[in-house]
């Protein structure tokens, strides 16, 4: 036997935000952390998961405010909320805390003496926008006003979504705080920096060493060399937050607590468990691995300040920070008005977990690339995956073996394939180890249909009905559903429940990796019960009906209010004449083509909703030489992606920042190169010679064409 090493593993992801509630793009954060623990855990590792509430900062705050509670009940509300979302998806933390607590507190002002000590700290005045209204420093995003360039109205702070523009919130014409309306004044105040420049060679270093994606490293080496700033890690009162010793009145600035909270909350699990030490985790020369989960928005705070505060501090810092990237769905951002915002709540309102975190897993690689959630393909995998090829394995076997006495048989007569089973293990361990979930998921699927393909070939339920071969009827069975057991053991990191199910299915103990290598004979079976349904695509869109529905009560429209609306809209439609005529005659289609249109009616016409759309992006698109990739806001927070074949005419930077107009009840088109929600309308005969529609100064997007 070899002997297998247990390692210590510590796991986190990022602490959500105790403002909000969670949505599909955390919960691809969490599920793809809770798999690779669970996989820890299953090959006998000694891994433990922490994670907690981000509770501090201005906008939990002034959250609370606006409910008109105490932060501290504000953040109990959401860390309740935020936990019981967290369990029904079968995310297993060991512990989920908050940092808002004694522990956090305690070790925030012992790292930062000890960066204060080592002179790691600078302090100096600086001047930013303050509110005098409500008495308080303006983050960025809490300034509005006019683009200095453009002139366009309601622009945040640091750039203008209309021109593109960046600059600072005092460059803004006509700024205005958008907490009290006020007009902004410039105050002096003292805060407090940590010193990054001080550990550039450190970082250099750090960043090299293997902790980092290639990617990830490639990235930070081009800030590293662009050189470092000072960090600023004090905030003013009023700030909801720990205190920094000796400085009344000034406030740790959130992001220098929360990683801390990383080590707040083992901590706070240690002191209830014997068998976890904080010191064999956090010594500087710990033999322990520690590993941060986190999205690619968040990289700067992970791999640059926060291992410097560890060394200044001297603990040891993280073995590997593993980023991931973006939640897309149907290759857009998430969006409220197209209800692919989807809150964890309404997605579990409609449909199995199990669905989700199977999907995530099927389509998730270790780089920090985006994942599109394509909800048809969603529907389609899961089911064809878990359903027609997994669990089919074991419901039409079962019942043969219930029938026989309900034992499997004594002998197994396809040895070698069970083994071979049995040893694909090591390199679906391997992948699972890489964070490989995909390639991990289609391993398994292989095999999956290699048992398919044995019980299809040998048709139990056929030989059944013959006299006599019941015995080999419960032999074929049985390699069936040792095999059955095989591929569960490797899917229990990603389907806890169905492993559970399965567990009791076979009256098994264990479905850890480290259990499979015995083939299971003679062994007694329950009665099989079903395991999964199917999911539906009617489901998927209750649960977008669901998100909208939302919007329209966030946005205090009544659900019967919100209707009306609806219902106005297409009356209006039919009612209001439009002022642009039906074509008739030669027009353009997306590709450049002319077509000949025949002449429709009035009301075929009035089911177009023309609107008014400002291009924030255009890109040309590999392998295409005639499409243009065009990202159109029509307001409200759509964001449509259009494939136009307008590269001829129109280089992209010519038309950032203008206005056209879009055909934006389109039904999504599936191209080779995503998919195209909607189409811009252009005038032309082609070639070079093509024209969009610009409508005039003044038109807003999301207005409708009349
Ligand atoms: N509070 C900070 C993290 C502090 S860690 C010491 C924070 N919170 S968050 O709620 O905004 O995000 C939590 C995690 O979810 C982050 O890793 C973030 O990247 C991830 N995601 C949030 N939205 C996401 C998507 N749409 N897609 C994928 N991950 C996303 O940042
Ligand atoms: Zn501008």
């Amino acid at each position: 036997m070899t002997e297998q090493t247990s390692r210590k593993i510590l796991v986190t992801s990022a602490l959500p935000y105790a403002n909000g509630s969670i949505h599909l793009g955390h919960l691809l954060e969490y599920i793809q952390t809770d798999i690779w623990v669970r996989f820890q855990k299953s090959r006998g590792n000694q891994c433990t998961y922490v994670c907690a509430d981000d509770a501090h900062g201005t906008a939990i705050m002034l959250r609370a405010e606006k409910e008109g509670i105490s932060p501290e009940e504000q953040i109990a509300r959401v860390q309740a909320e935020h936990e019981t979302d967290f369990a029904d998806f079968q995310i297993a933390f060991d512990n989920f805390y908050s940092t808002h607590s004694d522990e956090n507190r305690e070790f925030s002002e012992a790292i930062y003496k000890a960066c204060k000590e080592k002179g790691h700290i600078n302090v100096r005045n600086i001047t930013q926008l303050y509110d005098p209204k409500k008495e308080l420093f303006l983050a960025d995003r809490y300034v509005k006003g006019e683009c200095p360039k453009c002139g366009a109205a309601d622009q945040y702070g640091d750039n203008c979504e209309s021109c593109g523009a960046t600059y600072t919130p005092a460059e803004l014409k006509n700024p205005f705080s958008t907490i009290s309306g006020a007009t902004p004044v410039e105050k002096e105040s003292e805060h407090y920096f940590f010193k990054l420049p001080d550990f550039e060679a450190f970082l250099k270093e750090w960043t090299r060493s293997g902790t980092l994606q290639d990617e990830v490293a490639n990235k930070l080496a081009e800030w590293l060399d662009a050189g470092l700033q000072e960090w600023d890690i004090s905030r003013d009162a009023p700030y909801f937050g720990f205190e920094i010793p000796d400085a009344p009145g000034k406030y740790f600035y959130v992001w220098l607590d929360a990683p801390i909270g990383y080590m707040a909350s083992f901590k706070n699990l240690c002191d209830r468990r014997d068998d976890l030490n904080f010191d064999d985790y956090w010594k500087a020369d710990s033999d322990a691995e520690v590993y941060h989960f986190i999205g690619k928005d968040i990289i700067n705070f992970h791999a640059l300040f926060w291992p410097a505060m560890l060394s200044a501090a001297e603990y040891r810092t993280p073995t590997a920070v593993n980023a991931h990237g973006f939640v897309t769905v149907n290759g857009a951002k998430m969006s409220k008005s197209r209800g692919t915002f989807i809150k964890a709540r309404t997605f579990l309102n409609h449909l199995n977990p199990t669905y989700l975190r199977y999907y995530f897993a099927a389509k998730l690689g270790a780089s920090v690339d985006d994942f599109d959630l394509n909800l048809e393909d969603f529907v389609q995998r899961v089911n064809t995956d878990l359903v027609n090829k997994l669990i089919n394995i074991a419901s039409r076997t079962a019942n043969f073996v219930k029938k026989s006495g309900g034992k499997l048989s004594d002998t197994c007569v396809e040895q070698d394939m069970v083994q071979d089973f049995i040893n694909r293990g090591d390199v679906i361990a391997e992948l699972y180890e890489q964070r490989e979930f995909g390639k991990a998921m289609k391993e398994i699927m292989t095999l999956a249909d290699r048992a398919n393909e044995y019980i299809q070939a040998k048709q139990p339920w056929a030989m059944n009905k013959e006299e006599g071969r019941e015995q080999e009827v419960l032999e074929i069975c049985s390699v069936a559903i040792n095999l059955f057991r095989q591929l569960m053991t490797y899917l229990a990191p990603v389907l806890p429940e169905i492993a559970d199910k399965t567990k009791a299915f076979l009256n098994l103990e264990s479905l850890d990796w480290n259990a499979r290598s015995n083939i299971l004979l003679g062994h007694e079976i329950n009665k099989f019960k079903p395991m999964l349904g199917r999911a539906e695509m009617e489901k998927v869109e209750a649960i977008l009906e669901e998100t909208k529905t939302e919007l329209a009560k966030e946005n205090g429209e009544t659900p019967a209010k919100a209707e009306t609306k609806a219902a106005d809209k297409k009356t209006a439609k039919k009612e209001k004449p439009a002022k642009k005529k039906g074509q008739k005659g030669k027009e353009l289609r997306e590709d450049g083509n002319e077509v000949i249109a025949p002449e429709i009616q009035f009301d075929d016409f009035a089911k177009v909703d023309l609107r008014v759309a400002k291009i924030v992006n255009a890109q040309y698109v590999e392998g295409a030489d005639k499409l243009l990739q065009l990202t159109l806001d029509i307001g409200n927070g759509d964001v449509r992606n259009v494939f136009s074949g307008i590269r001829s005419a129109y280089a992209p930077q010519d038309l950032i920042g203008t206005l056209t107009v879009m055909v934006a009840n389109l039904a999504p088109r599936k191209m080779k190169f995503g998919i195209s929600e909607g189409m811009v309308m252009a005038a032309g005969p082609g070639g070079k010679d093509i024209w969009l529609l610009e409508p005039d100064e003044g038109a807003q997007p999301g207005m409708r064409i009349l």
